[in-house]
């Protein structure tokens, strides 16, 4: 591929140009089930049925979404009839994925089951919106406190002592077909509504000032009426197999079984942004214990592509090299540009391209002859240096024997930085 080739842009005008809510995760609000938990970064249920109609995807295909974030893709295909996989590396995005494509069908099991813990946490939790009382419960219930670091700076002491309050009563349930997968979902859902975070920026700020005492039980039970009326209303609605599973899509072959081979890929990997999955799921990774300590968010950090935060950083500052004289190449215009003043983001970004070169020859492995690919990325800039993350990529891709259809830029991220995120189509 030059860059120059006149048929670059504008192949595919359906995705030219689009409205906000059929780009980005202001789409999935409304809707049932894709409206279970808020993750900025992911993309419209209609992103993901438009390019889904536009490959005429069908039964007869297998889709994978390698980069599953809170399992959009799946989630449509399998309502869509089309037979679909995914891949998640952050273990709590993972568990999103998984509980939201499940099929649940004894809705009255769950409606009883959700009624008990609410009865049981209504007691536990009695009196917990006042200060004294709450203080008194955490300090008798310490053991109980999420260990994450400094929880007090994300929850009043009321709002927390309620939180350790049902993380204690769901330490004494049994599951029952499942359920308890969908009560911890309800929960991990409200973390960060009822914490001092705030979500008017891409990445979690924190307010000036600490959210007063909330009612934790109530706000959840709202919560658990939406998880049943969603279901109830997907309920008789024909779907396909999906499977969620976890692994590192930069090697996408070792995490796939075999067979069978994938026809079109839907995806939309991190963008090379300096966004952390890991920092932004904190809460909800300490919350359930999907995570072992500090040390092990580093490593989940360093694992993904285009990880940043803590450990992920240390790493960059002992330089990288491009793994190959494709990758270095297709950078070099770009390092040149940045060295001068960042040789940190200069690495950061070949880090992340490497990446993508493994991730690419994985994906290469399990695709289908003839099989399509859509992959949804945002260009960036570091010190005003545009990176063109969409050519970049497809280049990378065009390496492994795919060729590209098409970049159509979708939307502008910030009116007049030249900032934008585009599908990249490409085909094999
Ligand atoms: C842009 S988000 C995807 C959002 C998704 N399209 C959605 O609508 O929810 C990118 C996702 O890739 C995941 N990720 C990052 N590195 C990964 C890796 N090496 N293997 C698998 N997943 C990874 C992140 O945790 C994040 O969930």
């Amino acid at each position: 591929m030059t860059r120059t080739e006149p048929t670059l842009f504008g192949l595919v005008d359906r995705f030219e140009n689009r409205k906000t809510d059929t780009v980005t995760f202001k789409g999935k609000m409304g809707l049932p089930i894709h409206r279970w938990y808020r993750l900025t970064p992911s993309f419209s249920p209609m992103l993901a049925l438009d390019i889904a109609e536009h490959f005429e995807l069908g039964g007869s295909d297998y889709v994978l979404d390698p980069f599953s974030g809170v399992g959009t893709v799946p989630l449509c295909l399998k309502y869509k009839g089309i037979p679909s996989c995914s891949i998640e590396l952050n273990p709590y995005l993972h568990f999103v994925s998984a509980v939201k494509t499940k099929t649940f069908t004894d809705l009255c099991t769950l409606s009883r089951c959700f009624d008990s813990f609410i009865q049981l946490i209504s007691e536990e939790a009695k009196g917990l919106t006042d200060e004294k009382r709450a203080t008194d419960y955490l300090a008798a219930h310490a053991a109980f406190i999420p260990p994450i670091h400094k929880p007090e700076r994300w929850w009043s002491r009321p709002n927390l002592a309620q939180l350790v309050a049902i993380r204690r009563t769901m330490l004494g349930l049994e599951d029952t077909g499942g359920h308890i997968d969908l009560l911890r979902l309800g929960i991990l859902s409200i973390l960060v509504p009822v914490s001092n975070a705030k979500h008017n920026h891409v990445s979690l700020t924190f307010a000036h000032e600490p959210l007063a005492a909330v009612d934790i039980v109530g706000l959840l039970r709202q919560k658990l009426d939406e998880l049943i009326d969603d279901l109830d209303c997907m309920r008789d609605r024909p779907c396909s197999d999906v499977t969620v599973y976890a692994g590192n899509s930069k090697a996408v072959d070792r995490v796939l079984p075999r067979s069978p081979k994938v026809s079109a890929v839907i995806t939309s990997p991190p963008y090379p942004n300096r966004f952390s999955y890991a920092r932004e799921t904190r809460p909800h990774l300490f919350f359930f214990e999907f995570i072992e300590n500090a040390k092990s968010v580093g490593c989940l950090e360093t694992e993904a592509i285009g990880g940043t935060w803590g450990k992920a950083t240390s790493v960059l500052m002992h330089g990288v090299e491009p793994v190959n004289d494709i990758v270095g190449g297709l950078l070099a215009p770009f390092t040149a540009n940045v060295n001068g003043n960042g040789q940190l983001m200069a690495n950061y970004v070949m880090k992340y391209f490497n990446n993508i070169f493994e991730h690419a020859e994985g994906i290469s492995k399990v695709c289908r002859k003839h099989a399509k690919l859509a992959y949804v990325i945002g260009n960036s800039k570091f010190y005003d240096h545009p990176l063109p993350s969409d050519e970049i990529l497809a280049s990378i891709f065009e390496y492994f024997g795919f060729s590209l259809d098409g970049i159509s830029k979708m939307r502008r991220r910030q009116s007049k930085s030249g900032l934008y995120e585009a599908v990249v189509f490409m085909s094999r």
